[in-house]
């Protein structure tokens, strides 16, 4: 008898970004760049495609959303990348979901923070992270999907 086709697809990748990150490009240049969000997440796609996965990438300004993302990547996600933005520093609700995910969860920050105000040196979003990457502005979000292939490729092996 003919085998039956394996449907089983790889969970796609997801990348969060939080408040004010839709205004990439034109907001704070000279601290974020000139790169877009869309930008952005084009080269996510081209880079976790190279990887062999596909990327779910979402952006919200409100807190009760980035929360509601995160619980359903509990069942959707390979991964987690996430960039909270302002709330990385201040939401203890977005790191209590990411608490309960069991995916690996990369934290990401174009800027540095701890180069920056006393008040963006506390991140609750890396008491729920497996690491961090920040500093190297959209090379932050390749290399932690960098970071992930090399950490699924190594549970899978
Ligand atoms: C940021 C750093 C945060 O401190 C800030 O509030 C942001 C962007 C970054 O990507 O560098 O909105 O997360």
């Amino acid at each position: 008898m003919a085998k039956k086709p394996n449907k089983t697809k790889a969970l796609p990748i997801h990348i969060l970004n939080g408040p004010n990150l839709n205004l990439l490009g034109s907001r704070e240049p000279d601290i974020y760049g000139k790169t877009s969000l869309a930008d952005i997440e084009k080269a996510c796609r081209a880079r976790a495609k190279s990887h062999g996965f596909s990327i779910l990438f979402d952006q919200s300004n409100k807190g009760g959303e980035l929360v509601e993302m995160i619980q359903r990547a509990r069942t959707a996600a390979a991964a987690e990348l996430v960039n909270a933005a302002a709330y990385t520093h201040t939401s203890v609700a977005v790191l209590d979901a990411l608490k309960m995910l069991t995916a690996p969860v990369i934290e990401v920050h174009l800027s540095n923070p701890a180069r920056r105000e006393n008040f963006r040196h506390t991140s609750y979003v890396a008491m729920g992270a497996t690491g961090t990457i920040a500093g190297f502005g959209l090379n932050s979000y390749l290399l932690a999907i960098e970071a992930v292939a090399a950490l699924l490729k190594d549970k899978k092996a």
